[in-house]
């Protein structure tokens, strides 16, 4: 896999709890036993790259992204973005027409990527998320449909 590749490959719990607690802040990074068990959970899956990697649920046709990072010394390259991409492809062939997530309203590099991926607020809730200093932080709630318009064929239909 070159660093650029975003693939399905398997990245360890171990992994994914070391990069979480170099790149998370609010909400706490997960430890290695919260991802094994999330990965065991039904319906998620893994979108990993060299240097980075986001989790994702799918039920029926609702799907939630309910991680992402990017390891420091690699952001603002993209990485983000490409995952998230992965992410959304992903759900779609689970089925799912709508994808969720919560951010801590004061993250704004993850903010300002999932409203230039889309995303749109839906809802905010109020002192959600405790942050690292003991304050505590709202989480907004963000939606971004996986339904992709039809292309005009620029011919009249027969
Ligand atoms: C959020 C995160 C995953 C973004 O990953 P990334 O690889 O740096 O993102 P990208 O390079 O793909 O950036 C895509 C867009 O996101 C926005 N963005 C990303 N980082 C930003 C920053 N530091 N400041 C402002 N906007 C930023 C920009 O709009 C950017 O587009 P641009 O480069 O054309 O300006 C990364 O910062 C991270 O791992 N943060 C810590 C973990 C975290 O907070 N995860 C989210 C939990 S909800």
């Amino acid at each position: 896999m070159t660093p650029n590749d975003v693939t399905a490959s398997d990245m360890t719990a171990d992994d994914m709890a070391h990069l979480h607690a170099l790149c998370m802040q609010t909400p706490s990074p997960w430890g290695a036993d919260g991802f094994r068990a999330t990965l065991c959970s039904p319906g998620v899956s893994a979108i990993c790259h060299a240097h980075g990697f986001a989790l994702l649920r799918t039920v029926l046709d609702e799907a939630e992204l309910l991680t992402i990072a990017v390891h420091p010394d690699h952001q603002k390259q993209g990485i983000g973005a490409r995952l998230l991409d992965r992410v959304h492809q992903a759900a779609r062939s689970n089925g799912a027409v709508t994808c969720f997530l919560e951010v801590a309203a004061g993250n704004l590099p993850a903010t300002r990527l999932y409203l230039s991926v889309g995303y749109a607020e839906i809802a905010r809730r109020t002192a959600y998320f405790m942050a690292p200093d003991g304050h505590r932080q709202d989480a907004l709630v963000m939606r971004k449909s996986l339904v992709v318009a039809a292309q005009p064929s620029g011919y009249p239909q027969q």
